[in-house]
C-alpha cells in the first residue's frame, strides 16, 4: 500500500501547528504562569521550548520521515524488542487523548449553551450529564475526520481551523487590550524576575508545558513527519510550528490576564481559570456574550486539531502494525476511547467520578499529562540517539534545509535533555509519592 502523503507544505504545517496549538497554549499555559508567579516563569519557559522542546521536535519528524511508519514502526526498525517501547508510547498517547477529548467536550458545551444564552455556571455544569454527552460526540468527530485520511481529513480540517482560531484570537486580543488594567496584566507576566532562577519546581513546570505544548514526546510530530515529502525542509518547518505554538501561548495569556486583572480576579485560580473564573466575567460584561461564543470556539478550534492528532498516532500504529485498513483502525480506536474515557468524563457529571477526593480526570492530567509524557520524551530521545546512527539522522534532519544543523543537536538530545527529563521526572515522582 503507498503510504499517505501531505497535499503541500502548507497543509503540514498548518497540520503541526495545529497538533501544536491546543488547550495547552490557552487554558494550562495561562494557569500555568499563574501559579508560577508569572514574569519568572518565563524565563525557564523560552529555554525549555528552544533548547530542549525545538531541537527534539526536530528530531522526531526525521525518524518518522526516515523510516515513514508509525510510532511502533520506527521503534521496531530501531531494534525490534523496542517495538515495545512503541507500544507504551502509543498507549501513553490514547490515555491522554482520552481525557483530552472531556475537555474538548466541554468547549463544545460552553459554546452550545452560550449560543442556547444559558448562563449555568461549571458547578451547576459538572453536576448534569452534559460532560459525557459532548465527550460522545466529541469523540465521534474526530474518529470522523481521521477516517477521511492525512489529505482529505486531517488536512483540510486543519486548514479550516488554524486560520479561524488566529482570526478569533485577534478578536479576542483587541478586546482584551481596550479593557482598564490590560497594562497591570501584561507586566505581570512579561516582567522577568531573575530571583527565581534556581526554583527547580518552576523549571519543571516549565519543562512540562514546553513539551506538552509543542506536542513533543508523544510520536504525534514522528506520526505527521512520516507523511512529509523529502523536500520539505524539517529545521524551518520545526522552527514555524515552534514560533507559532510559543506566539499563541503568549497571545493567549494576553488576553486572559488583562481580563484577570481587570476584573479583580485571581490570577493563580488553576485548572478552572477557563471554565469557571472566566465565564463569571462573561455574564456580567456588556457583549459578554458574543465573547464567550467566540472564547469556546476559539477553544474548540484549538482542542479539536490536537485531538485528531492523537487520534492520528494510534490510527496510524494500528494500520501500519496490525494492518488493518484506516476505517477499521479509527473506528477500533473510537470505540476504545469512548470506554477509557467514561470515567474521565464521569468524574465531571452527576456521578462525581473521585479517587481520593480529587476527579478522576485530574488524576490522569497529572500522571499522563505531564509524568507519562516527559517519560515517553525520554525514550523517544534516548532510543534515536543511543541506538540508531547518528549520521542517517543528522543527513535526515539537513535533506533539503537552508540551515544546517550540526552535531550539537545530539549533545542536546544523547546527554542534556534524557538528564535533564530524568531529573524533573524524579523529583516529581519523589514529590507525588513522598
Ligand atoms: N500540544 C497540545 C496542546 O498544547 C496538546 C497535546 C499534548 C497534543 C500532547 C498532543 C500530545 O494542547
Amino acid at each position: 500500500m503507498v503510504r499517505e502523503k501531505w497535499g503541500s507544505r502548507l497543509g503540514f504545517l498548518l497540520a503541526g501547528i495545529g497538533s501544536a496549538v491546543g488547550l495547552g497554549n490557552v487554558w494550562r499555559f495561562s494557569y500555568i504562569v499563574g501559579q508560577n508567579g508569572g514574569g519568572a516563569f518565563l524565563m525557564p519557559y523560552l529555554i525549555s521550548i528552544f533548547a530542549f522542546g525545538l531541537p527534539l521536535m526536530i528530531l522526531e519528524f526525521s525518524i518518522g520521515r526516515h523510516f515513514k511508519g508509525s510510532v511502533v514502526s520506527c521503534m521496531r526498525k530501531i531494534k525490534n524488542s523496542f517495538k515495545w517501547v512503541g507500544v507504551v508510547i502509543v498507549a501513553v498517547n490514547t490515555v491522554v487523548l482520552s481525557y483530552y477529548l472531556v475537555i474538548t467536550g466541554w468547549t463544545v458545551a460552553f459554546l452550545s449553551l452560550t449560543l442556547l444564552k444559558s448562563d449555568m455556571d461549571f458547578n451547576t455544569f459538572s453536576q448534569t450529564y452534559y460532560t459525557p454527552l459532548f465527550f460522545v460526540i466529541v469523540a465521534f468527530i474526530t474518529a470522523f475526520v481521521v477516517m477521511k485520511g492525512v489529505k482529505s481529513g486531517i488536512e483540510r480540517t486543519s486548514k479550516i481551523m488554524v486560520p479561524s482560531l488566529g482570526i478569533l484570537l485577534l478578536g479576542m486580543v483587541v478586546y482584551a487590550l481596550t479593557l482598564p488594567n490590560a497594562v497591570t496584566g501584561i507586566l505581570f507576566y512579561f516582567k522577568p524576575d531573575l530571583s527565581t532562577f534556581n526554583d527547580h519546581s518552576m523549571w519543571s513546570a516549565a519543562f512540562g508545558q514546553a513539551f506538552f505544548s509543542l506536542s513533543v514526546g508523544s510520536g504525534i510530530l514522528l506520526t505527521y513527519g512520516s507523511y512529509l515529502d523529502e523536500k520539505e525542509s524539517l529545521v524551518s518547518n520545526s522552527a514555524i510550528i515552534t514560533l507559532f505554538d510559543l506566539m499563541i501561548s503568549i497571545v493567549s495569556a494576553v488576553i486572559i490576564f488583562s481580563i484577570v486583572f481587570s476584573f479583580n480576579l485571581e490570577p493563580a485560580a488553576g485548572p478552572n481559570l477557563a471554565f469557571s473564573t472566566l465565564p463569571h466575567v462573561f455574564s456580567t460584561v456588556p457583549y459578554g456574550m458574543m465573547l464567550a461564543a467566540v472564547f469556546y470556539l476559539l477553544l474548540f478550534s484549538a482542542a479539536l486539531t490536537s485531538s485528531i492528532s492523537m487520534f492520528e498516532v494510534t490510527t496510524a500504529a494500528f494500520i501500519d502494525d496490525a494492518h488493518l485498513s484506516r476505517a477499521k483502525s479509527s473506528m477500533i480506536l473510537l470505540g476504545i476511547l469512548l470506554v477509557l474515557g467514561l470515567p474521565s468524563a464521569l468524574s465531571y457529571s452527576g456521578m462525581n467520578l473521585q479517587l481520593g477526593g480529587i476527579p478522576f480526570l485530574d488524576h490522569l492530567d497529572q500522571l499522563f499529562g505531564s509524568l507519562a509524557i516527559m517519560f515517553t520524551a525520554l525514550l523517544i530521545s534516548v532510543s534515536f540517539t543511543w541506538f540508531f546512527d547518528n549520521r542517517i539522522v543528522k543527513n535526515q534532519i539537513n535533506k533539503n534545509s537552508r540551515w544546517n544543523v550540526g552535531n550539537s543537536i545530539f549533545v542536546l538530545a544523547k546527554y542534556m535533555i534524557p538528564i535533564v527529563l530524568f531529573y524533573v521526572l524524579a523529583a516529581r515522582v519523589f514529590n507525588l509519592f513522598l
